[in-house]
C-alpha cells in the first residue's frame, strides 16, 4: 500500500530527500512543510509551523500520514518526534532526549566518558573564571565549544591561550543563566563523516562523506554550514568504518538504550582520524547539509522502506545499495555568506536535471513567478560520475550554467579526493 509522507524542512538536504523519496514505488502523496520551490516540484507544500507540534499532529491525522521525516535538528531537539510518537504517528528522527547527542555537547562528552568512546579529553565549565584558569594551565592549542545548538558557529579552535580565553568570554557575554562551555584537547588528523541509520538497537552504516566547512578556496575564511561535499570518503575504508562502528557508534547506541532513551533516526558522526585511530569530534542527529545531497545522489535502494523500518521496526537484514560512482555537490551561496546577505536577488532559469545531475534548491523562493535567493546557502549543483575527477567536472559544468551574479562558490570542492 502506498505510504503518504510529510517531510519537515526547507533546505538543500530536504530537497535531496524529497527528490529521492519521490522515486519510491512505495510513496503515495508527499507533503513538505515549509519546503522550497525545488521541493514544490516533487511534493505538495503545506503551511505548517514545525514548532507548533499540535498543528503538525492534526495535519498528520487529517491526511492519514504514514511517516514523518524530519530534516533539521531544531524541531528534533524541540521534541517534535515525541509529540508525533505520542499521537501514534510514525516518525523518522530521534526523541528530544536522544537528540541531546547534538543538542548538548556536554551530554555527549559525558556519555563518551561513561562508555569509553574515543574523543578529545575535555572539561565542562559553567563559570568563566574557572574555564580560563583551566585553559591557562593546559596551554594552547586548545578548543572551546559553547554548549547547545550553534549552527556550526559555536566552536573555536584556538592557537593561543588568549584566543581561547576570549572565546570563553564570548560564550558568557550574554549573561544568561545556565550557560556552559566545553574545553577540549585539540586533536589532529583528517576529518570524515559517517552516517548511520539507527532503530534504537542496530546501527546500519549509511554512507560516508567529506565536507568543506570554510567559506573560501584553500580552506580559508570563516566557518560555514558547509560549502560542498563528496561521497564516499576515501578515508573511510570498510575497515575504518567497521572500527568507528565498533568503537564509537555502537557503544553510543548502547549507552542511549541503557539510559532509557534509545536513538532512532540518523546519527551523523563527525570523526577525526588521529594517529591513535578514529575519534569522535561531534554527533549530529540528522543528515548533513550538503552531505545528504551526495548520499541521495548515490543511493540506489528505495529510501521509503528503509526510513520506515528505522522509524518503526528493525533495520536487521537491510542492505542498502549504492552507486559505485562518487558524487560531488557544490554550494552556491549569496555573496557575503556566512555574514549578512542580500535576499531577493534574481536567479536565471536553472539547468534541467539529467541522469546523475541536478541542482538542488536550498534558500530559494519564488517572487512574482521569478526564482530569487532567500538565504545564505541557495543552490547545490550536484553530480555523479565514473570517478571523482569527472564528478567534479560535471558538478562545475552545472555551476557554470547557473545565471546568478549575486552568488559565489568555492572552486576546489573535492579536489582533496581527486589528488
Ligand atoms: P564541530 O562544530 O564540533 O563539528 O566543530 C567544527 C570543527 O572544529 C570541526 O570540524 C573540527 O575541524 C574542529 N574541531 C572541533 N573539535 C575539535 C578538537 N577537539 N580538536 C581539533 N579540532 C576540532
Ligand atoms: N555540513 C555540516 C552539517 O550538516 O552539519
Amino acid at each position: 500500500m502506498a505510504l503518504d509522507i510529510l517531510l519537515i524542512g526547507s533546505g538543500g538536504r530536504e530537497h535531496a530527500l524529497a527528490w529521492k523519496l519521490r522515486q519510491s514505488s512505495e510513496l503515495g502523496r508527499l507533503f513538505a512543510a515549509p519546503g522550497n520551490p525545488g521541493i514544490a516540484e516533487v511534493a505538495d507544500l503545506v503551511e505548517l509551523d514545525p514548532a507548533d507540534h499540535a498543528a503538525v499532529v492534526d495535519f498528520c491525522r487529517e491526511k492519514a500520514i504514514g511517516l514523518v521525516v524530519v530534516g533539521p535538528e531544531v524541531p528534533l531537539v524541540a521534541g517534535l518526534a515525541d509529540a508525533l510518537r505520542e499521537a501514534g504517528i510514525p516518525v523518522f528522527g530521534p526523541s528530544a532526549a536522544a537528540a541531546r547527542l547534538e543538542g548538548s555537547k556536554g551530554f555527549t562528552k559525558d556519555l563518551c566518558a561513561k562508555k569509553g568512546i574515543p574523543t578529545a579529553r575535555y572539561r565542562r565549565f559553567s563559570d568563566a573564571v574557572q574555564a580560563k584558569a583551566y585553559i591557562a594551565a593546559q596551554g594552547a592549542p586548545i578548543v572551546v565549544k559553547a554548549d547547545g545548538l550553534a549552527a556550526g558557529k559555536g566552536v573555536t579552535v584556538a592557537s593561543s591561550v588568549e584566543e581561547a580565553q576570549s572565546a570563553v568570554d564570548d560564550c558568557f557575554a550574554g549573561g544568561e543563566v545556565g550557560v556552559e562551555v566545553v574545553v577540549e584537547e585539540c586533536m589532529t588528523g583528517p576529518e570524515a563523516s559517517l552516517f548511520c541509520l539507527c532503530d534504537g538497537d542496530t546501527a546500519l552504516a549509511f554512507g560516508t562523506a567529506e565536507d568543506h566547512k570554510r567559506a573560501y578556496d584553500g580552506d580559508e575564511g570563516p566557518n560555514t554550514g558547509g560549502m560542498g561535499a563528496y561521497s564516499p570518503s576515501g578515508l573511510m575504508t570498510p575497515e575504518m568504518t567497521e572500527r568507528a562502528l565498533r568503537e564509537i557508534v555502537r557503544p553510543t547506541l548502547e549507552g542511549m538504550r541503557e539510559m532509557g532513551t534509545p536513538f532512532r533516526g540518523v546519527l551523523y558522526a563527525g570523526l577525526m582520524l588521529t594517529a591513535e585511530g578514529p575519534k569522535l569530534i561531534e554527533y549530529n542527529v540528522r543528515f548533513g547539509d550538503p552531505e545528504a545531497q551526495v548520499l541521495m545522489m548515490r543511493l540506489e535502494s528505495d529510501l521509503v522502506p528503509i526510513l520506515l523500518k528505522a522509524a518503526t521496526g528493525s533495520l536487521d537484514g537491510i542492505e542498502p545499495r549504492w552507486s559505485s560512482e562518487p558524487a560531488v555537490t557544490v554550494v552556491l551561496a549569496a555573496k557575503g555568506y556566512p555574514g549578512a546577505v542580500r535576499k531577493g536577488t534574481s536567479i536565471g532559469a536553472l539547468p534541467p536535471s539529467g541522469d546523475g545531475e541536478i541542482v538542488f534548491h536550498a534558500g530559494t523562493a519564488l517572487k512574482d513567478g521569478v526564482l530569487v535567493a532567500n538565504g545564505g546557502r541557495v543552490l547545490n549543483a550536484t553530480a555523479r560520475d565514473a570517478d571523482v575527477g569527472q564528478a567534479i567536472a560535471r558538478a562545475y559544468a552545472l555551476v557554470d550554467r547557473i545565471d546568478w551574479p549575486d552568488g559565489f562558490c568555492r572552486r576546489d570542492i573535492a579536489h582533496r579526493a581527486a589528488g
